[in-house]
């Protein structure tokens, strides 16, 4: 008996604005694959329902997204070293019966500058703006990959001071008037706040006072070009911008649910690019 069709989603709420399934969509075809992805919208309310149905409804797993990443966390069986270190799972599988919950974030997150900015985690000092969620993936990319000063700067200060509990003695905490001084012999900077999405001209912190060897990325990627990496290319900075992240980011998935290791292409960018371009041309 031939093999059913392999199936995944990426479930939110709301989830039409995501680009999962154009990414795995665009790998399914380029590698002839017997499978699907789709986009489930499920309320808060049903998501444990939906999580216990999975395997009756013939998903092997999918990606979870906002505002679902925490309650995945808790309601999963088991989770992989990256979830239970950022609690947040992005990523559910099936296996042996129990259900899996791992994070992928940091993972794109490093595969990004890996691709953009060979030598990154080498640079010198990180300064991460932002305590969220997405700022933990970072964290927790930054030490796998050896950075032994990563300082966090946010408007709050307690959410900074409860990430450099979590993370131990390589990660400080600091508001944002420290901002000036922590980059002055930062070799990396990194936005992980919301500020400059959708057109907003803020700047969560100014790169001009960067060294000149430092490398600015953000992890907003609408616009592509965010004001704080305009900023930084202005004052001649290396930038890597936030898409990559995302691409990156679902390679592993990918691989899990469809027995594949997917290639991050500059075809597989250029589909994705038109599709934010289209959106930032409607607003
Ligand atoms: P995510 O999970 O996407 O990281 P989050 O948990 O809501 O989202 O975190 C958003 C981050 O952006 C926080 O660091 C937040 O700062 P606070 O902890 O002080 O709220 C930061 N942020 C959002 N809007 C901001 C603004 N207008 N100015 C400065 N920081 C902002």
């Amino acid at each position: 008996m031939a093999e059913a069709a392999r199936k995944a989603f990426v479930t939110g709420h709301p989830i039409a604005h995501s680009r999962s399934p154009k990414i795995h969509g665009y790998w399914l075809a380029k590698y002839g694959i017997d499978g699907s992805y789709q986009a489930i919208d499920v309320a808060p309310a049903d998501f444990a329902t939906f999580l216990k149905s999975l395997g009756e409804n013939g998903y092997r797993g999918g990606n979870v997204t906002i505002p679902h990443k925490e309650a995945a966390f808790a309601l999963v069986d088991r989770r992989d070293e990256a979830a239970e270190t950022t609690g947040a799972v992005n990523m559910l599988w099936l296996e042996e019966g129990a259900l899996w919950g791992g994070n992928s974030d940091w993972l794109g997150f490093a595969g990004n500058l890996d691709e953009h900015a060979p030598g990154w985690a080498g640079n010198g000092p990180a300064v991460v703006l932002g305590a969220g969620g997405a700022s933990r993936a970072v964290i927790h990319a930054l030490k796998q990959r050896g950075v032994k000063d990563i300082r966090i700067v946010n408007r709050t200060l307690a959410r900074a001071e409860e990430l450099s509990h979590r993370f131990g003695a390589c990660v400080s905490a600091h508001g944002v008037e420290a901002a000036a001084e922590l980059l002055a012999d930062a070799g990396l900077l990194i936005n992980t706040t919301s500020l400059g999405m959708h057109g907003d001209a803020s700047l969560a912190a100014d790169p001009a006072g960067l060294p000149d060897h430092a490398i600015v990325t953000d992890i907003v990627y609408v616009p592509l070009e965010t004001p704080l990496l305009a900023a930084a290319r202005a004052r001649g900075l290396k930038t890597v911008d936030g898409l990559g992240m995302l691409l990156h980011q679902a390679v592993p998935g990918f691989e899990r649910w469809f027995g594949m290791r997917p290639q991050v292409t500059p075809e597989l960018r250029r589909l994705i690019v038109a599709d934010i371009e289209g959106e930032t041309a409607k607003r």
